[in-house]
């Protein structure tokens, strides 16, 4: 697997060279690992974890199904909204401690899980930029589009900007990330993503990071902090209804993939939070009693009036608690940034 992963990197650039594309041009490489692993195509395409997740009781359907382009788009969208926070607080925290980030690190390779658009990575490529610093991005995601079209534009942006963009899961991007030739790694991890991670994916996705992490580099995080219920059901049930088109979108997702049947006018969106376990918890509430089938999964699902899908947890954490929870894991604070109100938290950690 890692060696048809490195044989199409040299391809796609040798490939640039032969079609006379400008040298400057070779400051991109983009590895496919999605389509180059057929394997994990199968698994991550298959289905299977929608299956299991509607044959459950309760139903559930994992989180990653809201991100086709239009559930991207909406995304952005949500991010605008006034009542949902944490993006524009995360923004402002970096704002401020970009510089501080980028001189505790130094040149080094900028490696981004979920970079989506990457709109709150250009606070930290400004400062190592203005710090001169020589910096490689690394903008890893499943959404090869995305990850395309936001690095083509990051090159005209940043002149002496290298991108090399992985379209992998998470996963499968840090069990085969290449060696460096930067002094050192930042893997970042921002937007709060952590919080869609239930406490066992968490420790798997913490023993990824210490896994490829050398004692030298560096895992920043940004995580959403417990604050008052109704901020937060605030956040999650917005007046646009803009969240709630973006959890239905989920089962247009479904019925265009999978060759479904979910008549989205007899769904509604409901997001709360619990305050047991610090999450919000979305979900959508079937309108009547109905049996909805999936052509290409084979399945049948019967649904009760009133029967809920959780689509995804939200978890918020506690600024103290999540650096014992990373000492646990072998993962020490260098240095903490929270915004006045104390909504929002970025974490620059090492390991022990
Ligand atoms: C992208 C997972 C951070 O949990 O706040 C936004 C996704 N869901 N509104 C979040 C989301 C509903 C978001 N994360």
């Amino acid at each position: 697997m890692q060696s048809s992963t490195q044989t199409s990197t040299v391809r796609f650039s040798e490939k640039l060279h032969h079609s006379g594309i400008p040298y400057s041009e070779t400051r991109l490489h983009i590895e496919d690992l999605l389509t180059a692993d057929a394997d994990a195509v199968t698994e991550l395409d298959s289905g299977a974890d929608i299956k299991s997740g509607l044959q459950q009781v309760p139903k559930s359907i994992p989180p990653r199904y809201f991100y086709d382009d239009r559930g991207s788009e909406l995304f952005e969208q949500i991010c605008q909204l006034p009542e949902y926070y944490p993006t524009r607080t995360e923004a402002s925290i970096l704002q401020h401690c970009a510089i501080e980030i980028a001189r505790q690190t130094g040149s080094c390779e900028l490696v981004e899980l979920g970079s989506g658009s990457s709109t709150k990575t250009r606070f930290l490529l400004d400062a190592y930029t203005h710090l001169g610093y020589s910096l490689c991005y690394v903008p890893i995601d499943v959404s090869g589009s995305i990850l395309t079209s936001t690095a083509r534009e990051l090159l005209t942006e940043y002149p002496l900007l290298h991108v090399r963009g992985v379209i992998a899961t998470y996963e499968q991007a840090l069990s085969q990330l290449s060696p460096t030739e930067f002094p050192a790694r930042a893997i970042c991890f921002l937007g709060s993503t952590l919080g869609n991670l239930n406490p066992d994916e968490c420790d798997r996705f913490f023993s990824y990071i210490t896994g490829t992490l050398q004692s030298e580099e560096y895992f920043l995080l940004g995580v959403d902090l417990q604050k008052p219920t109704p901020i937060l059901e605030a956040a999650y049930n917005d007046r646009e209804g803009v969240t709630a088109e973006f959890n239905l979108n989920m089962l247009r997702h479904l019925n265009h993939r999978f060759g479904g049947h979910f008549n989205l006018t007899q769904f509604e969106h409901f997001a709360i939070y619990n305050e047991q376990l610090c999450q919000i918890e979305m979900y959508l509430r079937s309108l009547r009693s109905q049996s909805v089938v999936l052509e290409k999964l084979n399945l049948t699902v019967e649904f009760a009036e009133g029967e809920t899908i959780l689509t995804e947890i939200s978890r918020k954490f506690d600024l103290t608690q999540i650096q014992e929870y990373l000492q646990v894991r072998g993962l020490k604070c260098l240095d903490v940034w929270t915004d006045p109100d104390r909504w929002f938290g970025v974490l620059l950690c090492q390991k022990l």
